[in-house]
Order: C-alpha cells, then structure tokens, then sequence
C-alpha cells in the first residue's frame, strides 16, 4: 500500500509541515546549545565566584565550621590531612564529597559525579588546591549538572513554539491550498456535468489566481469549439439526410405510381427520372465521401504545377454560354494536387456560369510568395453577410434554388478544405460586379523542365476524371445542369 498520500493537496500540506519541522528543530538545536552553553558559562561562573570567596577566608583562617552556602552551592574545605575543616549547611559532618584531586600542577579539576557523598543526584564537583603552610587543602565545590539542552524551561519552551509554528505553517498550508484548489474543483465539476445536450454550459472563471482563470478561460474556449463544431455536425448530419432523403421519397413515388398503373405509365421516362434521381444520391454519396477524405487528412500529392498553364488547360477544355476573359500569368508555380486544385476551378468555373450575365474572368497571377487565382462574374455576387456561409457544408443561396435544383451545396466547402489541405485560402473579396472567389496557395520552385503537354494528359474533374477519391462522373445528361458542374459536359 502506498503510504503517500496521491492528492497535492494532502502532499503539500505534508510537505510544508515537514519542511516546517526541520527548519523548527534545526533552530530549536541551536537555541539550545546556546542556552546550554549559556548555562554552564553560569555555572562556572558561578564556581569561581565561590572559589574567589572561600580562598580568603582560608588563607585568614581560622574557618567557621558551617559555611554560608551561596546561590546553592555545596562546599567542603579539606585539611593539609583530609579532614573536612568547614563546610556548608548540608554537608556538615558528613565525609569528603569527593577523593578527587588535580593530579598535575593545574590546581583544578572537576568531575561529574552520581553521587558525591553526602549529596543527591548527579552534580558537578570541582575540586581546588589551596596551598597552605601546612601542605595543600582542598576545596570541594557541588554545582547541579548543566545538560546540553541548559535547562528544562529553554527546552520546554523550544519544544512548544516548535510545535506552535509547525502547526500554523500545516495549518495556513491546507487552507492556502483549499482556497486555490476550490475554483479547480468547480471547474471539474462543471466539466464532469457538461454532456453532447449541455454544451452550452461553461465553467466558472475565479477572479484571482492568474493561472486557474487562463485554465478556466482556454476551457471555456474549448467548450466554445467543441460545441460550434458539434452544432456543425448536427446540421451537417441534418442536411444530409434531408438532402439524400429528397430523391429517395420522389424516386420512391415515382416506382410507385408506375407499378400501380403500369399500363399508363411512360416507361422510358419515368426510368430517366429515377436515373437523374440516382445520379443526384451518387452526387451527394461522392461529395461526401471526398469531405470526409479530406477531413481525416488524406495525404496530397504535391507535383510543382504552373498555375497559370493547369487553368488555361482546364478552360480549353469546355465551352461556356458566357464570355470567358483570361488573365492568366506564366512561371507561378504550386505544389499541389492537380486533380484536386482543378476540382476547385471546376466549381468556381461552374458557379460563376451559372450566376454570370455574360462574362466571367478568370486571372492568375504571383503575389510575392503567394499564387493568386481569382474567378470573377458579373452576376447578381453574393451579399457580405453570406460570404462565409456559402462555405459552409450544403449551404444553397435561395437565388440559387431558383436557378439550379440540382446543386448539392457542398461544392464550395469541398473548394475550400481542398485550398486549406493546401496550406492556402479560399475567400470572396470585393468587385465592383458580381462575385470574386479569390484562392491564394504558396508558390514553389519550378521543376527542372516543364514538359507542355504536361497538363493536356491531367485528367480532369470535368472531364469525368476519377483519382480514386472524387465522385465517379455521371455521363453528361441536359435535362441536369449539376452533371455539367460535375460532369463537365459541354453547352
Ligand atoms: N458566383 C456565385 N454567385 C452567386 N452565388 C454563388 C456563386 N457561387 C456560389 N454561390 C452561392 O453559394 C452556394 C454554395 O455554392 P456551392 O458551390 O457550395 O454549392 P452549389 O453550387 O449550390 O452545389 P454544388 O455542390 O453542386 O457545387 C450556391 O448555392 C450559391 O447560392
Ligand atoms: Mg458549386
């Protein structure tokens, strides 16, 4: 079992009152020895001063029997024969406390005896020599023994503020923690409530505490993602199935009506509806099998392609019911995937005829390190408030409807993830007429030689092309305009 507690809280509490406790006892240490070393500087003084006092008086002679025994000292003054001579009150008439003498020519010695005669405990006796006429007395002084710690109230005080101060610095630890850590908590829980039908729900952001509120804030802004992508997926999900439902519920009546009145029911025809009905699922089928593709981060080829060469192949390619004008620029080199990059033209191209007037230009050109391709129309354009909606999946202008019932709407969010798989954008910027689909992809290098018929056997989109991601190609049918934006069929 492991004995360390897992939460930081209990952690740092734990670790600041270790920390507290050292540093208490490492002061505590050397509070002591001070007032221990203090102690026994006392006590020594304390046995000179009664050396200094004794030795006169034994020097005068003749001594009093009984000694005034100074701040607790015990005394006893041995003849030139060992004989206690004088001693202080509680040693009267008792033997030498001591047999010990200073054996070389200092004249003190002391030991820590348990006990001297006469006397209780331990002590500290220290015996002095006092030359006298008649050979050497002795003095035999008794002071208590001095601990290293000095005495019991320096070591009771420095165990109790010890304790005081650890107990506060615990103490302000877990509260100082607990109050961080509630806003964390908060946040948890939010977040442990929030569900796929709760994303609207954020997380509490603290006033104080810098980091918590850039943690609560970046989580905030990850609900936000989260539930626009989400509310995307929704209605993406919801498109799809109302748009891939349509042709299924009129095929289905159509199927319907001809079994129930097969006798009048024009046979050729209705199969052509049902066909143009299919046609219109694989079109959906395929536009979202080539998003999803590009939405799982397919790997894209990059040939370094001349922009300007790869558009004026592609508008050769077709005939247009408008007037097509070319400003296309040479050397303005890409890497891309050409399939996918004509894929982008191709809806551009079919967008702008369809919305066009009578004219539509298409330039190409370098910005600095930027390949331009602009496909600009004189129509009716498209309103700043939409200009990024049309991007979005299965978005169709009502104009639109009116103009063409066969568009999927996704066209321009596939033109869109294939410029950005490009590290590129694809926007609609301001003209004077109409509307102006501008995409911008880095330039590269050139290829050592660029062969001209490079871009004649690029199969293209339009040209019922298949690279094994886009839609099959339906043959070109009149009666459906979208076969000609996908198909690429001539008008
Ligand atoms: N040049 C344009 N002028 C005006 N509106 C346009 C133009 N290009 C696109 N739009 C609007 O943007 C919408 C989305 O275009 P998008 O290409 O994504 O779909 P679509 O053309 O309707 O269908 P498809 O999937 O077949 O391309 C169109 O339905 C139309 O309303
Ligand atoms: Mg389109």
């Amino acid at each position: 079992m492991n004995w360390y507690p897992t939460s930081f809280r209990a952690r740092r509490t734990l670790a600041t009152g270790v920390v507290a406790a050292l540093v208490c006892i490492g002061v505590s240490l050397l509070f002591l020895l001070f007032a221990g070393g203090k102690e026994a500087d006392r006590s020594q003084a304390l046995a000179t001063g009664t050396w200094n006092r004794v030795v006169p008086l034994v020097r005068q002679g003749p001594l009093p029997s009984v000694l005034h025994d100074g701040k607790g000292v015990a005394i006893q003054v041995l003849d030139a024969h060992n004989q206690v001579v004088s001693a202080t009150r509680q040693l009267v008439g008792k033997p030498p406390m001591a047999t010990f003498r200073s054996t070389s020519e200092d004249v003190r010695a002391a030991r820590v005896l348990c006990p001297p005669a006469g006397l209780k405990g331990c002590m500290t006796v220290v015996s002095y020599k006092i030359y006298q006429l008649d050979g050497v007395w002795l003095l035999y002084l008794a002071v208590p023994v001095i601990p290293w710690y000095g005495d019991t109230t320096a070591l009771l005080l420095a165990i109790g503020v010890s304790l005081l101060v650890v107990t506060m610095m615990t103490a302000w630890a877990f509260r100082d923690l607990t109050k961080v850590l509630l806003p964390v908590n908060a946040i948890r829980m939010e977040l442990a409530e929030i569900t796929a039908t709760g994303l609207h729900r954020r997380v509490p952001v603290p006033g104080k505490y810098e980091e918590i509120k850039c943690l609560a804030e970046t989580a905030n802004d990850t609900l936000d993602r989260l539930e626009g992508a989400y509310q995307q997926l929704r209605r993406f999900t919801s498109d799809a199935s109302h748009d891939l439902r349509s042709p299924i519920t009129a095929m289905r009546a159509q199927l319907e009506e001809a079994l129930m009145y097969p006798r009048d029911t024009d046979w050729p025809k209705m199969t052509e509806a049902v066909l143009t009905g299919v046609e219109r699922l694989q079109a959906i089928v395929t536009d979202l099998l080539a998003l999803a593709r590009l939405d799982a981060g397919a790997p894209l080829l990059r040939d370094a392609t001349d922009l300007g060469r790869l558009v004026g192949a592609e508008l050769s390619r077709r005939t247009y019911r408008v007037k097509i004008v070319k400003d296309l620029g040479r050397n303005v080199f890409i890497c891309c995937d050409r399939l996918r990059i004509i894929r982008v033209l191709v809806n551009l191209l079919d967008n702008a005829e369809r919305h066009a007037t009578s004219q539509i230009t298409v330039g190409v050109r370098a910005d600095g390190q930027t390949a331009t391709l602009e496909v600009l129309d004189d129509g009716a354009g498209i309103a700043v408030e939409h200009r990024e909606m049309v991007f979005d999946r299965f978005t169709r202008l009502d104009a639109s409807r009116d103009r063409d019932a066969g568009g999927t709407g996704l066209g321009l969010a596939i033109a869109r993830e294939i410029a950005e798989a490009h590290d590129g954008t694809l926007t609609i910027e301001d003209s004077e007429r109409g509307a102006r689909f501008v995409l911008r992809l880095p330039v590269c290098d050139p290829p050592p030689a660029v062969d001209p018929d490079d871009f004649s056997e690029t199969r293209s989109p339009s040209a019922g092309a298949d690279d094994g991601e886009d839609r099959p190609r339906p043959p070109a049918r009149e009666s459906w305009t979208i076969s000609n934006a996908r198909g690429g069929g001539t008008s």
